[in-house]
């Protein structure tokens, strides 16, 4: 028998897919853009698990491109709160914009590319799964699986080009979203991180990692350096059941979200560099939280009284707190403050 590996994937997507609420079933007729695209973002680094009832609050929300398009980028971020990684809230709104500028979604992958906020991945997984485009999409899952068929000894990330020659190889010409939604499928029920079910695997055949024994040795990472560890202080403003709330500024950690005034996380390691305290606060504890490229440690002090915050911010009301969009950092020194 001489079927391909896209054979071999197709036939069993064909049986297995996932039924997910951004997907056509396997065969239909391709899903709206937008709500693949929004789907793709809101996938990148963050599971199906979570990704889920943000999706569904998007699109009760936002319907559409233009409907997202015509939203306020402050309300965007709030209610991407939570999810993480919040510069892919910010390029949402600049694409959508784009995007409903022109009057629809382009359907190739380099026009898709060209768009502001639509990254390389972005552009072929919505050429692919919206418009049934030959493009060669590469997320984790597929890496994971296309290391361990082809035996990709390289460590991650310098592998990534050899696993994009080899995922490039596989790709068929039609149904490469299909495929796409395939191997992610596949990486994330089958060839799993750390107990691959070889045994349920349409791809065993020829899968060069099973042939030499201990599949789930790969793909090789390279030793992460540690990540280092920043100390900050929050502040917890409180008045008439109102805390005092601040926008962060665009570019930074953050950037854009609603949140405690804090001191800029700059301070040492030892502690050098605090800002003092300066009247009546109270400690309340710490609160950490890992960041992409550091640990954060947060301590929370808490004023109550007639204090005059400096800076542009408002008073935000303690019993719609949970509207606020406070990403999960300060949602958790909220929480603290609260209990
Ligand atoms: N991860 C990223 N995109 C995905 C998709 N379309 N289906 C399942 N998992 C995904
Ligand atoms: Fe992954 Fe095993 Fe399938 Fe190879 S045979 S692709 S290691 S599940």
């Amino acid at each position: 028998m001489t079927s391909t590996i896209a054979d071999r994937l197709l036939d069993w997507y064909d049986r297995h897919a996932r039924s997910l609420p951004w997907r056509a079933r396997p065969g239909d007729p391709a899903p709206d853009p937008y709500r693949v695209w929004l789907s793709e973002v809101m996938l990148q680094q963050t599971t199906v698990a979570a990704v889920k009832p943000y999706f569904a609050v998007f699109t009760g929300r936002w319907p559409d491109v233009a409907a997202l398009a015509a939203a306020p980028e402050e309300e965007v971020m709030a209610a991407w709160a939570g999810l993480g990684y919040y510069s892919r809230a910010r390029n949402l709104v600049k694409a959508a914009r784009a995007v409903a500028a022109r009057g629809g979604f382009p359907d190739t992958e380099v026009k898709l590319r060209e768009l502001p906020g639509l990254g390389a991945y972005t552009a072929a997984a919505v050429a692919a799964i919206a418009f049934g485009r030959r493009a060669v999409v590469v997320d984790a899952n597929v890496e994971r699986v296309v290391a361990r068929l082809f035996a990709i000894e390289i460590p991650l990330p310098q592998a990534r080009k050899e696993i994009r020659a080899a995922a490039e190889t596989i790709t068929p010409e039609s149904r490469a979203g299909d495929f796409a939604q395939a191997m992610m499928d596949l990486g994330a029920t089958i060839c799993t991180t750390r107990d691959p079910k070889c045994l349920l695997c349409p791809l065993a055949d020829g899968c060069e990692a099973r042939l030499r024994g201990d599949p789930a040795r790969l793909p090789v990472k390279a030793k992460k350096k540690a990540k280092p560890v920043r100390q900050g202080r929050a502040f917890w403003i409180e008045r008439d059941q109102a805390v005092w709330l601040v926008r962060r500024e665009g570019k930074g950690m953050l950037g854009g979200m609603r949140a405690l005034p804090d001191d800029g996380w700059s301070a040492q390691a030892d502690g050098s560099g605090e800002a003092p305290l300066i009247g009546e606060w109270q400690t309340l504890g710490q609160v950490s939280h890992t960041f992409t490229h550091a640990q954060l440690a947060l301590s929370v002090s808490r004023y109550e009284g007639i204090y005059a915050p400096p800076g542009e911010g408002e008073w935000w009301p303690l019993k719609t707190l949970g509207e606020a969009g406070l990403p999960t950092l300060f949602a958790k020194a909220a929480r603290l403050a609260l209990a």
